[in-house]
């Protein structure tokens, strides 16, 4: 049994709130005992810090056995695709496939073909599943909740995986979300609103990176210009609502979408974002292996 986890979007809310549920009884210190020895392949074909050690720190936590995969030393230099590499992988027996490439919906040319479960690290602009878990574990620790939360994802949303599943799943859990950040990087039918306006409403302001290695063009602001409309610095974290914290899914860039003095400023939530990473991960395991 166990279940793949590939995309948020394909999960009823119930099934969303379990996983928190495991996450948090993880995060006070639930024991579980039942995966020793298992085998977990993280095979990350695009870079990764968050997601990809903390994947390994999860399995290290739950008992399981790590093959960590070096694209730049495997045979992928050799012409090696992107499929035979994975079913390689899965032909060693591994028992679980953690995964991130660029292509969107990847695993789809998987699904049917490998035994091991796939639990998707992040696909292109697509999905990134537990980023958004652990966004939403984040704040239901803050909040108590969800619904009537009003969060703005602000930057380059249309190169983000997170914009866009956090912006269909926070919309389900009865969130109210806009987005903002430069016309260049906004997208149709995601309820744009001016940056101060989306930053002084917000109970939840999620800032994302601009992510120049998905960009066919130039941005067209320098980073100067673009830290001034659409960073977070000290100024504009006045303007946030009394009780409203700040997130990043990180990695971040200081001085450009957010300035040193709001990383780790009081309203920050970046590192516990972080942190509750291990406890989503965990999670998303024991469903992969066990439930
Ligand atoms: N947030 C996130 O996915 O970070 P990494 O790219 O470092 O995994």
């Amino acid at each position: 049994m166990g279940k793949n986890l590939l995309e948020l979007k394909s999960l009823d809310v119930s099934e969303i709130l379990s996983i928190l549920d495991q996450a948090q009884a993880f995060h006070d210190g639930q024991d579980f005992r039942g995966l020793e020895g298992r085998i977990a392949a993280n095979l990350f074909f695009e870079p990764s810090t968050r997601t990809q050690y903390s994947f390994h720190v999860a399995e290290e936590k739950l008992g399981l056995r790590v093959v960590s995969f070096n694209p730049a030393g495997s045979s992928l230099q050799k012409n090696e695709s992107f499929y035979d590499t994975v079913k390689t992988f899965d032909s060693f027996g591994v028992d679980l496939l953690v995964i991130r490439h660029v292509e969107n919906e990847y695993y789809n040319q998987l699904i049917g073909r490998v035994n091991a479960k796939i639990l998707n690290g992040g696909d292109g602009t697509g999905n990134h599943p537990t980023q958004s878990l652990l966004d939403l574990l984040t704040i239901r620790q803050q909040f108590g909740g969800f619904e009537g939360l009003k969060a703005a994802i602000i930057g380059d949303v249309s190169h983000s995986r997170v914009a866009h599943t956090n912006f269909e799943v926070m919309g389900r859990l009865g969130m109210e979300v806009c987005t903002s950040g430069p016309e260049e990087y906004m997208e149709q039918g995601m309820n744009f609103k001016p940056f101060e306006q989306a930053v002084r409403e917000s109970d939840i302001v999620m800032l994302l990176r601009v992510q120049h290695e998905r960009h066919s063009q130039k941005m067209g602001l320098t980073v100067e210009e673009y830290h001034s409309r659409y960073g977070m610095d000290k100024k504009k974290l006045d303007w946030m609502k009394k009780d409203a914290i700040l997130m990043h899914p990180a990695p971040f860039n200081r001085g450009v979408e957010i300035a040193d003095d709001a990383v780790e400023c009081g309203r920050s939530r970046i590192f516990k974002q972080m942190n509750n990473g291990v406890f989503v991960r965990m999670a998303a395991i024991k469903r992969a292996l066990c439930d």
